[in-house]
């Protein structure tokens, strides 16, 4: 008669094997995702399986109470020292007997989904560059001489299956005298970022380890410096963080950084110590915030723009200032913890995405790597809001790519009364039709301006100024309401109803909060505000619009809008501005930092980072310099929303 029929599930993989197979061994043999980090010496407990009893015609089994081996002394340990929940068996002490139907838990499996909360967002499969294995390491022998590093190499072969490892001499230090702690029985973590790389063993701890090792996803941005931790295990986000990027002082946007470093010598070196010393300060934060040793950081993703990426490496970013732009270097790169000053393991791998261009960069690359606009079936438009606009436009056929210098504005620099979203910030603005009185809500208060209560909310933050997703609303409420035309004058009084607004030089400015009774700010938007919106807008706009044309489009399916900015701003309210073109409002969604999410695909999947390598190279990046059509859409979409453009959507 046959062997015993095993089934697992969800895969559906099945194959007949003898009685007394353990479970993990079918598994195996099937190419069944079951976890494992001792190689089924009960110590570890990452097996876990839970059989099903009973009938199951869809499988074509009946399965037998006695189709498992009995629960052994391991697994009764394992449950009397931290418990097994309840019908779940270890996979590799749990044998076959009879046909059995085996499932097995999402936490069981190595490439377990990490589950992102958005509906469209695709979910995020693991499969890190480092991994930890237990290993029984053979001793040394006199009549056979070999070194323990090799012995240690022909074990995780023997055991693991993985061939030819090697160690790098920080680890050869520490390798004796743990093997001999351990008894020659050790946990390694090993680190193969991709088929073919020499596998390397980067940390070696005496017996199992049961700790954790963690990796980065730096979203290196010229104004923040923001880090997601997570556990290499189970792909959980641990903590989060972020620090302004000390190179402001060198100058607040990109391009005033790079002629830092034209104009002084030493001056590219000077801000890559200083963007390196922020990134360690951010380590130490964000490892103390978690509670974990640095050193157990063993993996990091950077994204940033060209000029980051460059400053960041150390390369001086001078051709980046002119044209015709050359990258150092557009490739992704593999480089370690200690080849860049970073404080986490030395051995740690530094993974930096492919830049797509010299204006749009590794960070434009994991926008698409998050947003996956090369797998969808509609056209989407994805936007980036920052002080450069990443812009990507397309569908499964193709994607297009641009850059766009929308400035400052809209993190509020160069605004009269702009600030950086921050406690006390205006941030959400109505303009009242009728009365064109306003009302608002600032940054760390529930309440609206008008509402009970409000001055005393507000009382330890006061009304400092407005931020980017303030100013969009305010100059959108405003265009709305009469106060403001077209062209983007602000009306007087007579014109538009209002004593709030009030002749401010040569022209009319719009009065928003008046604090000075109480030693507070003024709080206006002037004219010259508005232009700046304009510009930026319009930067923005037009960046959108020239990648339309070139596909050969009028309209998008849906827009995305990317940025830790672009997650506070209003979809309508940026149509009214005409930041954005035309499109039914619900198809506008927000994707939150999508460059940092991006990291973290790339940190948790190594097959993701030679995914978007592949997409890089297919993406056509547009160069908004050099094209005639950009200044057209530009001076057109200076008007609010658009000179020509006719918003139909928008209107109804
Ligand atoms: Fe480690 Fe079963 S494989 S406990």
């Amino acid at each position: 008669e046959s062997d015993p029929l095993v089934v697992f599930t969800p895969s559906g993989k099945r194959g007949r094997f003898p009685v007394g197979t353990p479970i993990l061994t079918a598994a195996r043999q099937l190419g069944v995702d079951l976890d494992s980090v001792c190689g089924g010496r009960g110590i570890c407990s990452k097996c876990q399986i839970t059989p099903s009893y009973g009938e199951f015609p869809k499988h074509g089994v009946t399965v037998a109470d006695n189709a498992l081996s009995e629960w052994n002394s391991v697994e009764a340990r394992y449950d009397e020292k931290r418990g097994l929940i309840s019908g779940r068996r270890l996979g590799c002490q749990a044998q076959v007997m009879g046909d059995v139907v085996i499932d097995v838990p999402p936490e069981s499996q190595v490439h377990k989904q990490v589950v992102r909360k958005r509906a469209e967002a695709r979910d995020i499969v693991m499969n890190p560059s480092v991994r930890m294995y237990y290993v029984e390491v053979e001793q040394p022998d006199m009549h056979e001489p070999s070194g323990d590093l090799e012995r240690l190499a022909k074990a995780l072969e023997e055991q693991w299956d993985i061939a030819g490892a090697t160690a790098d001499l920080g680890v050869l230090h520490g390798l004796q005298p743990t093997l001999r702690k351990g008894e020659w029985k050790v946990t390694v973590a090993v680190q193969q970022h991709s088929e073919g790389q020499t596998p390397k063993v980067i940390q070696v701890w005496p017996g199992f380890y049961e700790g954790k090792i963690f990796g980065l996803a730096v979203d290196l941005g010229s104004t923040t410096i923001a880090a997601h931790l997570c556990d290499l295990t189970d792909g959980e986000v641990v903590a989060s963080s972020g620090i302004m990027n000390p190179q402001i002082r060198f100058g607040e946007d990109l391009m005033s950084r790079v002629s830092y470093s034209m104009m002084n010598s030493g001056g590219a070196a000077e801000m890559t110590t200083a963007v390196r010393k922020g990134m360690n300060a951010l380590f130490d934060q964000i490892s103390q915030e978690a509670e974990i040793d640095k050193t157990l950081i063993m993996d990091a993703v950077f994204v940033c723009n060209p000029v980051m990426h460059h400053l960041f490496l150390g390369i001086d970013p001078f051709e980046l200032g002119q044209a015709p732009f050359a990258l150092g270097t557009s490739s992704s790169l593999n480089l370690r913890a200690r080849d860049l000053d970073l404080d986490i393991h030395p051995n740690a791998d530094i993974y930096i995405l492919p830049c797509i261009a010299g204006h749009v960069g590794a960070d434009a690359a994991a926008v698409a790597l998050s947003e996956a606009p090369d797998k969808s079936k509609d056209l989407v438009l994805v936007v980036d809001v920052g002080t450069n606009a990443e812009i990507l436009l397309g569908n499964a056929e193709k994607v297009l790519a641009c850059s766009s210098p929308t400035g400052p504005a809209f993190e509020g620099a160069q605004i009269s009364s702009g600030q950086r979203a921050a406690p006390g910030a205006i941030e959400r603005v109505e303009i009242d039709p009728a009365t064109k009185d306003v009302r608002f809500k600032v940054i760390g208060c529930d309440l609206w301006s008008d509402e009970e209560g409000f001055t005393e909310a507000t009382e330890a933050t006061g009304i400092t100024g407005i931020c980017g997703s303030g100013i969009i609303e305010m100059v959108a409420e405003m265009r709305l309401n009469g106060i403001l035309d077209g062209p983007g004058l602000i009306g007087s009084p007579e014109q538009t109803g209002t004593s709030r607004c009030f002749l401010d030089g040569r022209t009319y400015s719009y009065m928003v909060w008046d604090g000075s009774a109480d030693g507070g700010p003024v709080i206006t938007v002037t004219n010259r505000d508005i232009r700046e919106i304009q510009m930026a807008k319009a930067a923005l706009y037009s960046g959108a619009r020239l990648l339309m044309d070139k596909f050969g489009v009028d309209e998008v399916d849906r827009v995305v809008l990317a940025g830790a900015f672009g997650a506070h701003i209003s979809p309508k309210h940026a149509m009214v501005l005409g930041m954005i073109p035309d499109a039914p409002l619900d198809k506008v969604t927000s994707a939150g930092n999508a460059a940092g999410t991006g990291a973290r695909i790339a940190l948790l999947n190594t097959h993701a980072r030679r995914e978007i390598e592949q997409t890089v190279h297919q993406i056509h990046k547009i160069e908004t310099a050099i094209e005639p059509r950009f200044q057209e859409h530009f001076v057109n979409a200076s008007n609010i929303p658009n000179a020509v453009e006719p918003f139909p959507i928008l209107k109804s």
